[in-house]
């Protein structure tokens, strides 16, 4: 059902790369160094220190579409780490170099995958890193060397305990709740990015296959006896079980934080989904605005504004039970969300008389949005413009707010409209 299609042999061609791969390559470089640069957010801060993991990792390179090679996961990992380094020495006009004192541990349960990966970090320049250690790689099954990775990054960044888990599982049961639980409970900034074939489940569902798969993943719930009936199911049962899924993966695995969307299929449904998981409001939102800028690639089956999930699933749909306009995060998305929010917002207000500080509001709301911080914070701002709500200082004062929005800013709306209800 799930066969690998992944095959490194040393002195063979490596595998042809598919278009997702191509997609959450882009997407992971773009991140990391998106992240990198967070981090360090000012030039008199001069290391960095953390843990990737790379759990499924492959061999370290595929032969794209023109014959051209290209490469797998560790090596997008560690261009990302060269080129942030490169850039924060640019950007912040350093006079003295930033340390990364980054670990790459990489795992395989192919020998041959590893071996292959060996030799191409060692063609590519990486051979002073194999011998030091910085990079590292581990052949066996992702579940039974996790304790081992988990351990090794808490020993390096015992306060922070900063990690990135990496588990591009071929398929959709090789990465149990208990493992991303237990990622979350010892690592207090650790994030995942988890690639689940949604597809290749929901194609599969039967009574068997699903409990083979709560057996395997301990993820339960996901599907009723009506969801696995053919004649039965409903024509939302599809989008019902996405979400089912979601609830469970994000509830049970311990993160704060999510990001639930989908490599765009080429064609009907082929559903691949990027779920990204962190327990940092920012790492969210850094992923979130790296979907955005791959709009061409990335899908949500959900409405814009907040509460993207609980009416977007079902909500657009047409006869053939697939989602009508999906939102493509391109222009007519932005303006989509702009649009919602812009009614959202002074509705929301309305439930906190007294006020409510921007980045409460902003964090309570992370999760049921496809929006960024920014886009949030220029459609509150929009909102000031318009004299639909206002912003009050921490002396209690108006605030005349046009171009950034402070943590402690009380939101409000104004107090003689604060008895209607907003007229948008
Ligand atoms: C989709 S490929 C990975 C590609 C790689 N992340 C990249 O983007 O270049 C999946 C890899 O996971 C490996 N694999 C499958 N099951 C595994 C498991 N339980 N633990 C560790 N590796 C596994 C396969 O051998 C294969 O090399």
């Amino acid at each position: 059902m799930t066969t690998s299609h992944y095959d490194w042999i040393l002195g063979r061609t490596p595998p042809k790369l598919l278009r997702h791969s191509a997609v959450k390559h882009a997407l992971l470089r773009d991140y990391l160094v998106d992240y990198f640069l967070t981090l360090v957010s000012t030039p008199h801060q001069d290391r960095v220190q953390l843990t990737v993991v790379d759990g499924f990792c492959g061999g370290g390179r595929y032969i794209d579409e023109a014959g051209d090679e290209v490469p797998g996961s560790p090596v997008v990992i560690l261009e990302a780490v060269q080129e942030a380094q490169a850039r924060l020495l640019h950007e912040q006009q350093r006079r003295k170099p930033i340390e990364f004192d980054i670990e790459l541990i990489c795992i395989d349960d192919s020998s041959s995958a590893i071996e292959y990966l060996r030799y191409v970090l060692e063609d590519q320049g990486y051979r002073d890193k194999l011998r030091s250690g910085s990079v590292q790689t581990l052949i066996g099954d992702f579940v039974y060397l996790a304790d081992k990775v988990i351990a090794e990054a808490g020993r390096r960044s015992p306060r922070a305990g900063r990690a990135i888990f990496v588990l591009d599982q071929y398929g959709y049961d090789k990465v149990p709740l208990s493992t991303l639980h237990q990622i979350f409970s010892k690592l207090k900034r650790a994030e995942v990015i988890l690639t689940f074939n949604v597809d290749s489940l929901l194609n599969f569902l039967c009574e068997k296959n699903l409990l083979d798969f709560e057996r395997k993943t301990g993820i339960m719930g996901t599907a009723t006896a009506a969801d696995l009936d053919k004649e039965a199911r409903s024509p939302y049962w599809r989008l019902n079980v996405q979400a089912n899924l979601y609830q469970s993966i994000t509830s049970g695995s311990g993160a704060s934080y999510f990001t639930p969307f989908f490599v765009r299929p080429e064609r009907g449904h082929g559903d691949f989904w990027l779920l990204h998981l962190s327990q940092h409001w920012k790492a969210r939102d850094v992923m979130t605005g790296a979907h955005w800028q791959h709009h061409n690639h990335f899908i949500h089956y959900g409405a814009a504004g907040f509460d993207m999930l609980s009416t977007g699933y079902a909500a657009r749909i047409d006869n053939e039970a697939r989602p009508q306009a999906a939102f493509e995060f391109d222009d007519i998305a932005s303006a989509a969300s702009q649009n919602d929010m812009l009614t959202q917002i002074p509705q929301a207000l309305g439930q906190h008389p007294g006020g409510i500080c921007f980045e409460h509001f902003f964090l309570a709301r992370i999760n049921t949005t496809p929006a960024t911080k920014e886009m949030v914070e220029s459609t509150i701002l929009q909102l000031v413009r318009e004299n639909e709500i206002e912003i009050v200082g921490a002396d209690g004062g108006v605030r005349n707010v046009r171009a950034a929005l402070k943590p402690d800013h009380v939101l409000r709306l104004p107090m003689q409209r604060s008895f209607f209800f907003p007229s948008r």
